[in-house]
């Protein structure tokens, strides 16, 4: 199998990469990634460069990525612009590399007629009142709320009509949020274990009540192998382990699990647009392809990341310098 992972220098990307390197040693790797502030070789530097080829390539440029989906059997495609807060401030590298990009990568696959695995996101379905009994399924009707989770529906919905209307082999998955080592700092959980570390208190959006249903990174990548070896082309999957929890919730874990008292956090102004709760029914792809999560302790989980970061400041403390100047709108 020769498999082309875009956005493979990425949180996600590079631990799907990581996967495959060591669980399927006959497969050869190609990653494409523009390496933008979110990319980052040092994910990737423990791999042979001779089993895992790296080019550095911007999808919503299809010249430069056509020669790359022609010679592989398979594209799994991560690359996105993936944070919500960067949206609200700047929504255009979203409208770039979700839309135009993911519209590059399609029509690649189309004239070589190759397979794709479209990652998205739980984020496409908008979000559910904090009783409300239904999760999310792969039927859920789509109704984002960020321009982050509008371009992500959208190439949703792209990859569905080249499937429809041009009959490409491609299966999509939406998965909840992922946490685990190699996470930019700008998110939720790296950025309240790293405000620690650095001696300042973890921020908290609001009242802290809006529930995530979190999941390793690692499941995530066994969840995303088991659709490419095992799925239905033209199907959607769901990835997730019934793992919802407030934000609060999880900022006093992380408190807990690194000697803090618990309310040693502070509440900062709300994100615009806030979705409340985000709820993933996995049944489909645990019960049609036999899919199992690694990890069900979630607090083990949270334990271990921690440790991570603590181990490895000197792969986190350049980006914690500009995201904090970002979040503070000192640049
Ligand atoms: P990330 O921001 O860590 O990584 C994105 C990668 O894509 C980076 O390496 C970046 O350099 C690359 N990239 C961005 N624009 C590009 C372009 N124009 N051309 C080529 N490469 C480009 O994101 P992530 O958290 O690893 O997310 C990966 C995928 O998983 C995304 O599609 C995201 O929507 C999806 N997803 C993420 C989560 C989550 O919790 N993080 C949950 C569900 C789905
Ligand atoms: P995030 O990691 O940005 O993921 P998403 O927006 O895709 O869910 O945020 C997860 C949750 O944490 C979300 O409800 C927003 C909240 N949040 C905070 O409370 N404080 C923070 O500093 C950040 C970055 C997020």
């Amino acid at each position: 199998m020769k498999i082309l992972v875009t956005g493979g220098a990425g949180f996600i990307g590079s631990n799907f990469v990581r996967l495959i390197y060591y669980e399927r040693p006959n497969w050869v790797i190609t990653i494409v990634d523009k390496l933008t502030y979110a990319g980052n070789l040092n994910n990737i530097a423990d791999l042979d460069k001779n089993r895992v080829k790296f080019v550095k390539a911007d999808i919503c440029n299809a010249n430069a990525i056509n020669k790359f989906i022609k010679e592989n059997d398979i594209v799994v495609h991560f690359a996105a612009e993936s944070h919500n807060d960067n949206s609200l401030q700047n929504p255009y590298p979203f409208i770039k590399t979700n839309l135009l990009g993911t519209y590059n990568i399609l029509e690649g696959i189309r004239k070589y007629n190759k397979r794709l695995h479209h990652v998205s996101t739980d984020e496409v379905f908008g979000d559910l009142s904090l009783n409300d009994p239904k999760k999310f399924t792969p039927d859920t009707p789509y109704n984002p709320s960020s321009p982050y989770s509008a371009t992500k529906a959208g190439a949703d919905m792209l990859v569905r009509a080249w499937i429809r209307s041009f009959g490409i082999q491609a299966t999509i998955s939406n998965c909840s949020n992922n946490y685990g080592p190699y996470q930019h700092v700008e998110k939720f959980i790296p950025r309240q274990i790293t405000e620690i570390i650095e001696g300042r208190k973890p921020k908290l959006y609001g009242n802290g009540l809006n529930i995530r249903d979190w999941i390793h990174t690692d499941d995530h990548s066994s969840g995303v192998l088991a659709i490419i070896e095992k799925g239905i082309v033209g199907e959607t999957y769901l990835i997730g382990t019934n793992n919802e929890k407030s934000n609060k919730e999880v900022i006093q874990m992380i408190l807990k699990l690194m000697g803090k008292d618990l309310n040693d956090y502070e509440h900062v102004s709300d994100r615009p647009g806030h979705d409340l709760r985000y709820a993933i029914d996995s049944s489909k792809i645990k019960n049609d392809l036999g899919w199992k999560p690694k990890y069900i302790d979630f607090e083990q989980g949270l334990n271990d990341v921690i440790n991570w970061y603590i181990e490895n400041k000197n792969w986190w403390e350049y980006q914690k310098h500009q995201t904090e100047l970002k979040y503070n709108k000192i640049i």
